[in-house]
């Protein structure tokens, strides 16, 4: 049997961050990954660019059933931090909005400089390696795989969320919480798009492709980004992050002109251009697809009571759209619930109650919103613990 200080179980981002402050300590460092390669989401994040951080980051940008949890590590590993580590290997980036950082060329120079930091402090990644079981010993862990058994004085969980299957995700990290007597919240896909009834999708048929900036609302939260029909139902930024807060059951709220106070506009309209097709008027503001669908008659605005003319802005500015449901982990980025961060350390992401057990990452409650938010938190959630492994 091996001996190993820090086994750390999971090459994704959170896991190869820990490596490299864990080897940076001069600790003994083997990262163990059931996948063929380390770092596959991060390669297929941001379309291929890696949204690897956000200048915004605030606790607020994170859900979880203990609010405060996520506080003292994102304080301690800034976006700046990381943008330090991406300039120091000359990777190009740049803000494309809202904050988000993009690589100029690849999500790849991401995994390189990870991994090139984890061989300078001489940390070994093993990937196509199958965790079997973990069993705790006296003074630490035995990892038993097919290609041999480690014992390890710290075991750190890094294994993700449950969001596509084809990239490694496991329920591994889950079940060991629960193998270990820790309580994991409810789990469901997070940052996806959603379907909708066959009656909804038949009405939009000919939507798919469009796109509009909106403002969607449910249960307190609103976001204001683009978003997308598509065969399926509705997607894009503002429907990614909405479904974070989203219930199955509940009904959206849709302004497809945040910007503008629609019934105010028409009403001016129809005093000056009386004449005018209330379509044309609509036109500059909104795409015609979505306009030959919502407008059935094309009747100037004098023809348009004003009542009407009311019930025709309150359609665009408060569209009510109760989703089927999500396209669940299959398409999602994150998985929203996990291990209850009630039961780890906020500063080490030690199990409180089990020593030299660590969880860091997705895998843990903490659920960050789109834009860079998610790779953050893996960064400062390895950061820290990666000190005390
Ligand atoms: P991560 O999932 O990165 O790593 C877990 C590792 O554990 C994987 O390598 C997996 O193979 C391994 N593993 C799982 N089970 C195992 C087992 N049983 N045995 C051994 N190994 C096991 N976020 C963001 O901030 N910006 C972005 O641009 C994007 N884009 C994006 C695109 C897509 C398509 C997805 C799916 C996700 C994103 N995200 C994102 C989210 C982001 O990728 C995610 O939150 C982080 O990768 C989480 O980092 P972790 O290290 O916790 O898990």
């Amino acid at each position: 049997m091996q001996e190993i200080d820090v086994v750390i179980i999971g090459a994704g981002a959170a896991g190869l961050m820990c490596a490299i402050e864990a080897g940076k300590r001069g600790r003994t460092v083997l990262v163990l990954d059931h996948a063929n390669k380390p770092g596959k989401k991060i390669l297929m994040s941001g379309g291929g660019r890696c949204n690897f951080t956000n200048l915004k980051v605030t606790p607020d940008n994170f859900i979880s059933h203990n609010r405060h949890f996520c506080r003292s590590a994102l304080s301690r590993y800034t976006p700046h931090d990381f943008i330090g580590l991406v300039e120091k290997h000359h990777v190009s980036y740049h803000e494309k909005t809202l904050g988000q950082l993009f690589c100029d060329h690849k999500s790849k120079d991401i995994v390189n400089l990870l991994l090139a930091e984890c061989q300078s402090v001489a940390a070994k990644v093993q990937c196509d390696t199958e965790v079997l079981s973990v069993k705790p010993l006296a003074d630490g862990f035995v990892i038993k795989t097919p290609r041999g058994d480690y014992s390890a004085q710290s075991l750190v969980i890094a294994t993700g969320g449950l969001s596509i299957p084809t990239l490694g995700a496991s329920a591994f990290g889950y079940k060991l919480a629960e193998q270990f007597g820790l309580k994991v919240w409810p789990k469901r896909a997070a940052l996806v798009p959603f379907t909708l009834h066959d009656k909804e999708k038949s009405h939009l048929q000919t939507l798919p492709g469009v796109a509009l900036d909106c403002q969607v609302s449910v249960n307190q939260q609103s976001f204001q980004e683009a978003m997308l029909f598509t065969h399926r139902g509705l997607s894009g930024p503002a429907m990614l992050q909405i479904s974070s807060y989203w219930q199955p059951g509940d009904t959206l709220t849709v302004n497809m002109l945040p910007q503008l106070d629609l019934q105010e506009y028409l009403l001016a309209a129809k005093k000056d251009k009386p004449n005018s097709s209330l379509k044309s008027i609509l036109q500059p503001l909104l795409p015609k697809r979505l306009l030959d669908i919502w407008l059935i008659d094309n009747l100037s605005l004098q023809e348009i009571s004003l009542d009407n003319l009311q019930k025709i802005a309150t359609s665009f500015q408060a569209w009510q759209i109760k989703p089927n449901n999500t396209e669940g982990y299959r398409t999602a980025e994150v998985t929203l619930g996990g291990v209850d961060c009630d039961a780890i350390s906020s500063k080490t992401f030690a199990v409180k109650t089990i020593p030299n057990l660590y969880f860091i990452g997705e895998v843990l409650d903490v659920t960050g919103w789109l834009g860079g938010y998610n790779f953050q938190w893996a960064w400062a959630s390895g950061f820290a613990a990666g000190q005390v492994v």
